[in-house]
């Protein structure tokens, strides 16, 4: 156990998510009467503000590091970050010489690393300057800076200039076949809630109804319509038509620059359901393996078999669509690099126009944290390899990085990388990350984001989660929305 002594402080989360990435085996304490500890003091003197970490073992030091800032002339929130960053600084190299672990993202415990490189760019920094600056300043390794660089370069040519009129559309659809075992996401498992799929079809077209009234009343334009969940095509061909009919009847999508819907599990994918989108000029579908081994397939309770994917797919193609994407996620329950190369392998033979490669987070309300003590979760230097293994074959497929998020409780604290050919990347995913632009969202669970640029705020405004108080409420999740724009208004 490593007892961690804070002194003339108490950052305690922020000290927490860094010693996470190296142990999660440490307790705070407020004295030294222990065989590990390490000690983290600030100190003030004059315009000089100073963080020293110690390691010690049996009252001993063995590492020591100091650092320290001038803040003069700086206001109090600049004060509070710098400060925060020196004293993560300081416990991060410690660390770093009592595990001797590689950890790529340096003191970075954020969930947006580009987000970042887009504000130093928005300030006017260079390339040099800004890989510099993400070096000294946070420890991120060179592999990595190269990456967070080469994403924001591509994701700026879709997100500049910032035009605050234009919005997204996101449109939830809370049903699932059955729940993966690390998933908490809105999945209202078939059998139990199935029934409930017309009336939510009919309460949500109420709420494109109301949403349409909305973005009239504030001349907002929608630049991406997106269709997630959940697995939108777990609602029958009648229910998706009624849906994405109503949308195009109640809003203007004369201008969208793509229409996504996740298709998701191929066990909800029949050819019906997928002319139905045709005909709506669904611009990009995703048919998301997670791991094209069966057997992984039946342990994360998935409910379909590899050969559905390919079947799904190829369908899919023979329908016409062009733009097709596929999730994988690395780390799942007893696969090694091996397993992952057969998924890529196979990915590689489909030969889809993007690929999500996401790294397994043990979510809160997941079947996999209930029973973690069941799983053998992946060991970090494999994840590493599982990653690398991943981008080595995106390049081959011809798929460039163009978008990047980390997640709380992911396994190494590593990175979900979205990529895709030239002219197909998602701008919906793009902006979503950057949070540069508005999501309006309608349906039970979605988060609608309300983002105000010039005073770098955003609002969230959260529906219900549950179908039936959806079904319900329907009409608050409208005031909610609406109450928010207001109180922006005026
Ligand atoms: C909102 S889910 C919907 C996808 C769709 N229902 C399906 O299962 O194919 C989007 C993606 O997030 C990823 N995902 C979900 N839970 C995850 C977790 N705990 N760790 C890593 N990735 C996760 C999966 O790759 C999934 O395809
Ligand atoms: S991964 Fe997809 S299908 Fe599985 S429970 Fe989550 S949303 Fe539903």
């Amino acid at each position: 156990m490593l007892y961690i002594n804070l002194i003339n402080h108490d950052l305690k989360y922020e000290v927490s998510e860094l010693i996470k990435l190296f142990t999660n085996n440490f307790e705070f304490c407020t004295e030294k009467n222990f065989a590990r500890v390490l000690e983290n003091r600030l100190l003030t003197h004059n315009d000089t503000i100073i963080s020293t970490s110690r390691y010690y073992t049996n009252y001993e030091m063995v590492f020591e590091e100091k650092q320290s800032i001038n803040v003069k002339d700086l206001d109090e929130e600049k004060i509070k970050k710098l400060t925060k960053e020196m004293i993560k600084r300081t416990i991060y190299k410690v660390l770093q010489k009592v595990y001797n672990t590689y950890v790529p993202w340096g003191i970075l415990t954020g969930i947006r690393p580009v987000k970042i490189v887009h504000s130093l760019l928005d300030e006017g920094y260079n390339y040099d300057y800004i890989k510099k600056y993400l070096s000294e300043n946070y420890y991120i390794s060179d592999e990595k800076i190269e990456l967070a660089i080469e994403i924001a370069k591509r994701e700026r040519t879709f997100i500049y200039p910032i035009d605050e009129n234009k919005i997204s559309l996101y449109v939830s659809i809370p049903f699932c076949p059955t729940r993966c075992y690390y998933c908490s996401f809105p999945a209202n498992h078939l059998k139990t809630y199935g029934h409930l799929r017309e009336e939510y079809s009919n309460k949500l077209i109420e709420e494109i109804k109301g949403i349409s009234e909305i973005i009239k009343e504030n001349n907002k334009e929608i630049e991406t319509l997106y269709i997630g969940g959940g697995t939108p095509t777990a609602l029958e061909a009648k229910e998706l038509d009624l849906v994405i009919t109503s949308l195009f009847k109640e809003l203007n999508l004369e201008n969208i620059k793509e229409f996504t819907v996740e298709a998701g599990r191929p066990d909800t994918i029949t050819k019906e359901k997928l002319q139905v989108l045709k005909k709506h000029n669904v611009s990009r579908i995703s048919i998301n393996p997670q791991s094209m081994n069966d057997i992984t397939l039946e342990k994360i309770g998935r409910g379909h078999k590899v050969q559905d994917i390919i079947d799904c797919f190829n369908m899919a193609r023979d329908l016409g669509f062009d733009n097709i994407n596929m999730d994988i996620i690395l780390g799942l329950v007893d696969e090694d690099v091996f397993m992952v190369e057969n998924t890529l392998k196979q990915i590689q033979k489909l030969n889809p126009e993007s690929l999500t490669v996401h790294t397994l987070a043990v979510k809160r309300s997941s079947t996999l944290k209930e029973n973690i003590e069941n799983y053998e979760l992946t060991q970090y230097e494999e994840m590493i390899k599982m990653i690398d293994l991943s981008m080595e074959y995106a390049k081959k497929m011809g798929l460039n990085p163009y978008y990047m998020y980390r997640q709380k409780h992911m396994l190494g604290n590593l990175e979900n990388i979205g990529y895709a050919k030239e002219g197909y990347e998602c701008i919906y995913n793009m902006q979503i990350m950057e949070e540069k632009q508005s999501n309006y969202a309608i349906g039970a669970g979605a988060i609608s984001k309300f983002v105000y640029v010039d005073e770098d705020r955003i609002e969230r405004v959260e529906n219900v989660k549950n179908v039936e108080q959806y079904i319900e409420r329907t009409d608050e999740m409208l005031v909610r929305k609406r109450k928010e724009i207001k109180k922006n208004v005026n």
